[in-house]
């Protein structure tokens, strides 16, 4: 059996920087026992849960919350959390990625001119509630400017700005904020897809990146699995399989993709 690994995994520069924030705050003693991210900082549980036993409490809404810091995830917060945060006088730590806030003030910007906007992605995810609550609701015009989740698929982007064009817009200003790093490896995975028979998907079950990764295998017809840890690798998986490809979110450690790869190993050496 041949394992093929992305040449490009880990952590991104985004969540690299997050998770460094947050290991930061926990240095300043004014806080301690007294740090609260706003949802996961980033979306892999067993880093949340390694921060967690460090100090740093996950917490869905800051309405309990009387005194000390509120970090926000990589992803972003609504407007209205950020003005709650300020008026409660907490300490706010600001963990979005500059991707992130790049089309935040894209959207922000295009308010201001008179735009209405539009969002594709996920409108349960974070990162796109925030940037709704930023374009508010619009004026009523002809003038459209398009944005995307960072994590979107380029050419399902692509097909959603075609859709848009169809209708009977005077104007329409597209902007590509998908991120980089998540367009490398979405190609990286399509690489592997050319030559691998079995695909395993390394990070976050609710991570938006590493699931679009897995939705590109499995729309490939290849056998794809979406994992977070080495445990939930089973043998049958690549039983009659040459080559199995190994691909990971932007908010997977590399150490988890190294174990996921050993144990790769040792399960197709026994046979
Ligand atoms: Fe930022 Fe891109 Fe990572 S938007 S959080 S660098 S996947």
């Amino acid at each position: 059996m041949r394992i093929k690994v992305a040449t490009h995994s880990g952590f991104c520069f985004g969540v690299r920087r997050a998770i460094n924030i947050a290991e930061k705050s926990l240095a300043d003693s004014k806080y301690k026992n007294k740090i609260y991210s706003l949802g996961a900082i980033i979306h892999n549980p067993q880093v949340v849960e390694t921060l967690s036993r460090k100090g740093i409490k996950v917490i869905r809404d800051i309405s309990s919350i009387s005194e000390g810091a509120i970090i926000i995830s990589s992803h972003g917060a609504p407007i209205k959390t950020i003005e709650k945060i300020r008026k409660k006088k907490l300490r706010l730590i600001d963990a979005t990625c500059p991707f992130v806030k790049y089309a935040h003030d894209i959207v922000e910007d295009l308010k201001v001119e008179g735009y209405k906007v539009i969002i594709a992605g996920d409108r349960k995810h974070p990162e796109v509630k925030a940037l709704l609550s930023l374009a508010g609701k619009g004026r009523k015009t002809g003038k459209i400017g398009v944005v995307s989740q960072t994590t979107q698929d380029k050419s399902d982007y692509i097909k959603r700005i075609l859709d848009i064009l169809k209708n009977d817009f005077s104007e329409v200003r597209v902007f590509n904020t998908i991120c980089k790093d998540t367009s490398h490896r979405q190609a990286l995975a399509r690489r592997l897809l050319d030559e691998c028979d079995v695909m395993i998907v390394v990070g976050g079950k609710n991570s938006a990146n590493t699931k679009k990764l897995w939705q590109i295998c499995r729309e490939r017809g290849v056998d794809s699995y979406h994992i977070e840890t080495p445990d939930e690798l089973k043998k049958n998986f690549f039983e009659g399989k040459s080559c199995a490809g190994v691909v990971s979110g932007a908010s997977t450690p590399d150490l988890m993709v190294k174990d996921v790869v050993r144990k790769i190993k040792i399960q197709t050496k026994e046979g």
